[in-house]
């Protein structure tokens, strides 16, 4: 079948504004969006920029909008957003990042808010022998947390974050999420500054967007709304109150 790729252009280098190109490529229903990219860019337009490594869903560098919805082009197949010759596919970057050029965005604010949630292993207690005991029970309570490929697709889908650049973003939300719900972990101790704040979890309205198109399945506002009821127990233990803006008012 045929189909056009309507591909969102900048080049910050000579571009004043993003624009729209049209590429008509001939294609198998079956075809991955990001096989379409890789034809243009070899057959058509060799300056097209887009992201891919991995293009089996497992690195995360190829999120864009197709069609409106954050999608992973390697795991989206034309069938997925065409359905008949001369169907147009509009494709564009990821949302709340700055352009690099046409697809690419540069992630640095994206992964700058996941150290601020210290994303790494910080154990409640120094065991000096032998290894962590874990029960199955234990891991799964935060064993959704651990499928995130850091792909930005929930980033660039949170409404939030049209109003607030400062909100730290659902995907940082879930790397905390990983860590907070580890039995082996001091959780919420060494991250509660961060995350019980106005910018943390409670700017979270519960759109749903991020779980939505989260191509890993990740539970991401439920991951949200259990670390805010962690966060209050852990307040109210204490005599201290949370930052939760529904508790103030
Ligand atoms: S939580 Fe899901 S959508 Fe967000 S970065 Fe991780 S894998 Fe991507
Ligand atoms: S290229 Fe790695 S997830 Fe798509």
């Amino acid at each position: 079948m045929k189909i056009t790729l309507e591909i969102q252009r900048f080049n910050p280098k000579k571009d004043k504004e993003p624009y729209f190109e049209k590429f008509d490529v001939e294609v198998e229903k079956t075809f991955r969006i990001l096989d379409a990219f890789v034809f243009i860019y070899r057959n058509m337009d060799g300056s097209l920029g887009f992201r891919k490594s991995c293009a089996h869903g497992i690195c995360g560098s190829d999120a864009v909008r197709i069609n409106g919805m954050e999608k992973l082009a390697c795991k989206t197949l034309v069938q997925d957003v065409a359905e008949a010759d001369g169907d147009i596919v509009r494709v564009e970057p990821l949302r709340h990042l700055e352009i690099q050029k046409d697809l690419m965005v540069d992630q640095t604010t994206f992964l700058d808010k996941f150290k601020t949630v210290k994303p790494y292993f910080l154990p409640r207690e120094v065991v000096k022998e032998k290894e962590y005991y874990q029960s199955p029970a234990q891991r799964k309570e935060f064993d959704a947390a651990t499928k995130c490929i850091n792909c930005g697709a929930c980033y660039s889908a949170c409404p939030i974050l049209d109003k607030n650049q400062n909100f730290l973003g659902p995907a940082a939300l879930v790397h905390a999420a990983r860590f907070v719900f580890d039995s082996r972990e001091s959780g919420l101790e060494n991250r509660i500054d961060v995350l019980d704040h106005a910018d943390g979890v409670w700017s979270c309205e519960n759109h749903f967007e991020c779980t939505r198109v989260c191509p890993r399945g990740i539970p991401i506002t439920k991951l949200i709304n259990l670390t805010k009821r962690k966060i209050k127990k852990y307040r109210e233990e204490r005599g201290e109150t949370s930052q939760d803006p529904g508790k103030k008012g």
